[in-house]
């Protein structure tokens, strides 16, 4: 559906996207991640032709895109980053002007736009102008004028910013819908969380480049933390960090006051090692977890840095 090889884009000296490759199959929801101006929405703009870039090959439906090309343009959508919605136009108006690009038949035009309403939940809102709803229904918005012509491929670069947990569901729901009837969608976000249970394949991106790809649990067997231990001590001790690291499979040992991070390399026994530890130091822990390698500790791994929710 999506073919993107070796992209270049520079911005004067800056390489925003750095022989950026990117493929999308049809009907899965692919997740695009990465620190802020890592390049997911310059990459985006190049899939839409919206920019022009140096050098490589994008094609989208099998066709290379460029921006005349009216017929694929018709089967793509955008949820842009920033908001997009005209000032004087209710919530009606502005999905029927975005709707309006690609459908003129004005019946199918208004069941369309109905059907967007609905989706995003707004009916009780649609005669009401952009200054009158909150910072979320404006997200909502911006997400219903993007999709309303019910396009085939659907771009949303990080949709859900700013918007409460209840309405971040709706919308969650409303994509697996989409998915469900064959829609291919491209998704960023910063909540990993959100990406890790929405989409079914990831692409993370660092400096302009995909440096990993696939299925968390394909990524999650890249990284060497395989399973992270957190458990509560209380001892006197100083070097009980590095007497920790010392325990079989144990990789790196994190200390926040009386509880210690522990990465493992392998899933094997490291619990009941780290009991038999605990009890042979006549210690007693106030709490221990494991959980394993989550998409943070990859994005961690991979790029050396953090990326919050
Ligand atoms: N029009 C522009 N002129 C110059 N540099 C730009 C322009 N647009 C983006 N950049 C730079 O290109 C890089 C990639 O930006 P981009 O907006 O694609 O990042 P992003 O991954 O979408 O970030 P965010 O998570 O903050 O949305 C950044 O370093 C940014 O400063
Ligand atoms: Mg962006």
């Amino acid at each position: 559906m999506i073919m993107m090889d070796k992209v270049v884009k520079r911005y004067n000296e800056l390489i925003a996207l750095d022989h950026f490759s990117f493929e999308a199959a049809e009907g899965e929801i692919i997740g695009l991640l990465g620190p802020n101006g890592c390049g997911k929405t310059t990459a985006i703009n190049c899939m839409l032709s919206l920019l022009a870039f140096d050098s490589g090959d994008i094609e989208i439906f099998g066709e290379k895109v460029h921006p005349n090309n009216n017929s694929v343009k018709r089967r793509i959508g955008l949820v842009p980053q920033e908001l997009s919605i005209f000032d004087k136009l209710n919530v009606y108006e502005n999905i029927d002007f975005y709707c309006g690009l690609y459908v003129s038949d004005k019946t199918k035009r208004r069941r369309l736009v109905e059907e967007a309403i609905e989706f995003v939940g707004m009916d009780r809102y649609r005669k009401f102008i952009p200054k009158k709803l909150s910072g979320g229904l404006k997200r909502r918005l911006n997400i219903a004028c993007g999709m309303a012509h019910q396009p085939d491929l659907l771009f949303m670069d990080e949709p859900t910013v700013a918007v409460d947990a209840q309405s971040r569901n709706f919308i969650l729901e409303g994509i697996r819908q989409m998915k469900a009837r064959g829609k291919t969608i491209v998704y960023t976000t910063h909540y990993l969380e959100e990406a890790e249970n929405l989409c079914d394949r990831m692409v993370i991106m660092d400096a302009g480049r995909n440096i990993a790809h696939g299925t968390v649990e394909q990524l999650q067997n890249q990284i060497s933390t395989q399973e992270r231990v957190e458990v509560g001590v209380i001892t006197d001790e100083s070097d009980i960090e590095s007497q920790l690291e010392a325990l079989p499979n144990a990789v790196s040992v994190n200390r926040k006051n009386d509880n210690y991070m522990i990465h493992f390399e392998k899933q094997e026994n490291n619990i009941s090692n780290l009991i038999k530890f605990i009890e042979s130091k006549d210690l007693t822990y106030t709490e221990l977890s494991s959980e394993k390698a989550t998409l943070s500790d990859i994005f961690l791994e991979l790029t050396g840095k953090e990326l919050r929710d």
